[in-house]
């Protein structure tokens, strides 16, 4: 069993949550959201679910707190909606939330590891186009500054954005999150703007003197179903929109010729001009985590043409299969191909379960399995030279699961969405036991 002493001194272990995954948007005066929007369409989430209680983190970050002493780091997001409820005018009862809440993660003995977007875009911005109207480098400029003149003197990093791909493809081509458009224009106006944006928050934060700055990416491990040539060709190319897009972008300054090929006619034009500031140093990056994807071709399909392929690996509830080689391998092709001695820190990493309370206790062992051979694997990456500073499980708490609702369970503590009490279970007690100091 891997603990803490496995991994160098300074090696940060954490948990991650998101605002309006476990918040609760009817308090505090929050505005309304894309995703509130969203979830009203019919089919669009499960149940019709929405963030509004959640897990009431509002009125009891206090007591989730406690359950991360002794571990290095938090991770949270603040809610762009709370903040700014109609996308330009300041709730101070929401900077006044923030305020307290990294006096509570710092009372505890946890370093603030600060994310400014992770989907809840105010929905008075979204009705003005989002993310696929230039002005969201300036509305998310001005949202960075109003959140750090707050509590820019106390987070030990921030991230801009939470999973560009997620915000830019998933949610306007794939269509599976808000807005939930399906328009190739959208999604590459999008994939461009996400970045722009990204570039903006981080010149306004390096002029401030704002220290440790970066974003977080997701990624998969990506395999072609078999070796033809037109099942490689496709592998390439979901590679290229899911895994190259963003990080050669901000690493080389160049988005990938396999994603350009249907792309880069539904760019904006000047696109080129904005690499520069893009590809501007981060001090860290980000490594979310989850699943491998096989591709094959789907020369049926609009472009990319691509479709997934279902493997034979055991899979979690999210129907993800388990595939801890995924982390080793990207960590060190990130490190060879793009990030070289930048810190990485896995941001996000976890499984779903259909998790049980019975009499108090959660058995989980299945959870604690697929953290200790993901944290295997990020052990042999370093050995093979990946600078990894930190892992960071997904999620502290069972949360609002986006268009999954309340139904899929990540927590390391089981959240009763009825009685809103927590039972830390039994994967919860291992990771204390294993990396809390
Ligand atoms: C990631 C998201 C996070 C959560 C996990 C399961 O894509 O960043 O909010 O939904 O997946």
């Amino acid at each position: 069993m891997l603990t803490r002493q496995d991994f160098p001194e300074g090696f940060l272990f954490g948990a991650a949550t998101s605002a309006y995954q476990i918040e609760g948007s009817d308090f505090g005066g929050c505005g309304p959201s894309h995703w509130d929007s969203f979830a009203a369409r019919k089919g669009k989430v499960a149940n019709g679910d929405t963030g509004a209680r959640a897990c009431d983190h509002y009125h009891r970050y206090g007591s989730d707190l406690d359950l991360l002493r002794g571990l290095d780091a938090y991770r949270f997001s603040t809610n762009w909606a709370r903040v700014l409820p109609d996308g330009r005018s300041v709730n101070q009862a929401g900077l006044d939330f923030y305020d307290r809440l990294v006096d509570a993660i710092l009372a505890r003995g946890l370093r603030p590891f600060l994310t400014l977007y992770h989907w809840d875009l105010p929905a008075a911005l979204a009705q003005k186009g989002g993310w696929t109207n230039p002005d969201i480098a300036r509305w998310f400029g001005d949202y960075t500054e109003v959140v750090l003149d707050r509590i820019g003197d106390r987070v030990a990093s921030v991230a801009t954005l939470n999973e560009p791909w997620c915000v830019a493809w998933l949610s306007h081509f794939l269509g599976q999150h808000a807005p939930g458009l399906s328009d190739i224009g959208a999604a590459a106006r999008a994939m461009h703007y996400v970045l722009v944006a990204h570039a903006e928050s981080m010149q306004r934060m390096r002029a401030r003197g704002q220290q440790n700055l970066g974003i977080v990416l997701n990624f998969e491990h990506v395999q072609s179903h078999d070796n033809t040539a037109e099942n490689l060709a496709a592998a390439a190319r979901s590679d290229a929109i899911f895994n190259r897009w963003f990080v050669e972008a901000l690493t080389k300054g160049t988005y990938p010729q396999a994603a350009l090929q249907g792309l880069q006619p539904h760019l904006p034009a000047g696109w080129q001009d904005d690499l520069a500031l893009i590809a501007r140093p981060l001090d860290w990056l980000g490594v979310n985590y989850y699943t491998r994807q096989i591709v094959a071709a789907d020369p049926g399909a609009p472009w990319p043409a691509t479709r997934a392929i279902s493997g034979t690996l055991p899979r979690t509830d999210m129907g993800w299969e388990v595939y801890p080689q995924g982390l080793g391998a990207l960590l060190n092709r990130l490190t060879d191909d793009y990030t070289g001695k930048l810190p990485i820190y896995v941001t996000e990493n976890g499984m779903a379960r259909a998790d049980h309370c019975a009499q108090g206790t959660i058995n989980d062992p299945e959870r604690w399995r697929f953290i200790q051979d993901h944290l295997a694997q990020v052990r042999q990456a370093m050995q093979n030279g990946a600078n990894v500073k930190g892992y960071f499980y997904w999620s502290l708490l069972d949360n609002y699961e986006w268009a999954f609702g309340y139904d899929k369970r990540f927590g390391l503590v089981h959240v009763d969405f009825d009685t809103l009490q927590r039972t830390p279970k039994q994967s919860y007690h291992r990771y204390m036991a294993a990396f809390a100091a």
